[in-house]
């Protein structure tokens, strides 16, 4: 029989990237999401995947969906870095309860591994040496990260506890076609956008924070990778080993894309680490993973989706 894998959160910005990545390989890909916009992601794959419109937080949906199913990935999330601390209770309750609940389930109707996409951005807090390799201290600055790094460590206790096989892929900044322009998480879809509609440019502190920013397509392919790693290790950072600062950013869409705009200078925010970069050289010797689009690749095909994006 068709190995089977269902993706919760698939009609995402990133789940979307690996539903359409998953095919490739012939398995039966099933995306659960809320309908809201999410069906629009994956409107262009709909007659080749399975679409479970669906509520994490309802154990029943959660267990109907699961049925059947070979793999598992976990990409739901209600909160982004910014409006985690806001209401802790509600980041625990929606994200933390809810993965309980599904790795109860994973283990009950015996799935083969579940990929949880965490985050590279948020776990490891402010770095202590760059770049931060998977052992680096893991000290989050937000809620949005200790919940990250509690929904890893319980995947390990479910491993120990119940059998429940895993991979952790700590993903660094993605960026690419069909990010959301109007939350905080993603600079670069949310500048594009509005540099697209004329709309002036406001950057939290001085524009030199630094960050990994890759191409979401080269991340959707780690996916697939970690579905079949057999190396004893369990998380692994999927990032491009570059860092480059937000003025750096603005200067590649001058130069790269032509594009003219103003650019206005606010207060930093508290929770944003300074610097992040990720060594992805353990993705590279057991997953045989590596970034293959170039920044100015990614920018390109990033710049083109939200030409055509209303
Ligand atoms: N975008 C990034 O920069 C980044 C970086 C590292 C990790 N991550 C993590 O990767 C995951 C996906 O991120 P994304 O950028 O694709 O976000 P996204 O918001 O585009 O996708 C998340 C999807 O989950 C769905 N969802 C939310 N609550 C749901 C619920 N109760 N029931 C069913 N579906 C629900 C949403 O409808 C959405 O389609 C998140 O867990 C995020 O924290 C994102």
């Amino acid at each position: 029989m068709k190995e089977s894998c269902i993706i919760f959160g698939g009609g995402g910005f990133i789940g979307s990237h690996i539903a359409e990545d998953l095919l490739k390989y012939g398995l039966k890909v099933t995306v659960f999401d809320k309908l809201n916009s999410s069906k629009k992601n994956v409107e262009h794959i709909l007659d080749e995947i399975e679409f479970i419109e669906g509520d994490f937080n309802n154990e029943v949906d959660i267990s109907k969906a699961l049925k059947g199913k070979t793999y598992v990935v976990h990409l739901v999330s209600s909160t982004v870095p910014a409006t985690s601390n806001q209401n802790t209770y509600y980041d625990v309750e929606t994200n933390l309860l809810s993965s309980l609940h599904l790795f109860e389930k994973c283990a009950e109707f015996r799935i083969k591994r579940i990929v949880f996409i965490s985050s590279g951005g948020t776990v490891y807090g402010n770095p202590v040496k760059l770049p931060i390799n998977e052992k680096h201290p893991t000290e989050p600055t937000s809620s949005y990260g200790i919940i990250k790094l509690t929904i890893e460590k319980y995947l390990g206790l479910y491993n120990n506890l119940k059998g429940l096989d895993y991979r952790i892929l700590r993903f660094a900044n993605p960026y690419g076609e069909r990010q959301n322009p109007f939350i905080t998480q993603g600079l670069i879809a949310h500048l594009l956008y509005r540099i697209k509609k004329g709309e002036p440019i406001e950057i939290w502190g001085d524009g030199k924070v630094i960050r990994d920013y890759f191409y979401i397509k080269d991340g959707a392919r780690s996916v697939y990778k970690a579905l079949n790693d057999r190396s004893a290790a369990k998380i692994y950072n999927i990032s491009s080993g570059m860092g480059l600062s937000i003025n750096q950013i603005l200067q590649r869409f001058r130069s790269v894309l032509k594009l003219d705009f103003n650019v206005n200078y606010l207060p930093g925010r508290k929770f944003d680490v300074k610097s992040n970069i990720l060594d992805n050289s353990l993705a590279f010797k057991n997953l045989k993973w590596k970034p293959e689009y170039s920044f100015n690749e990614g920018l390109l095909n990033t710049w083109r989706y939200f030409l055509d994006f209303e």
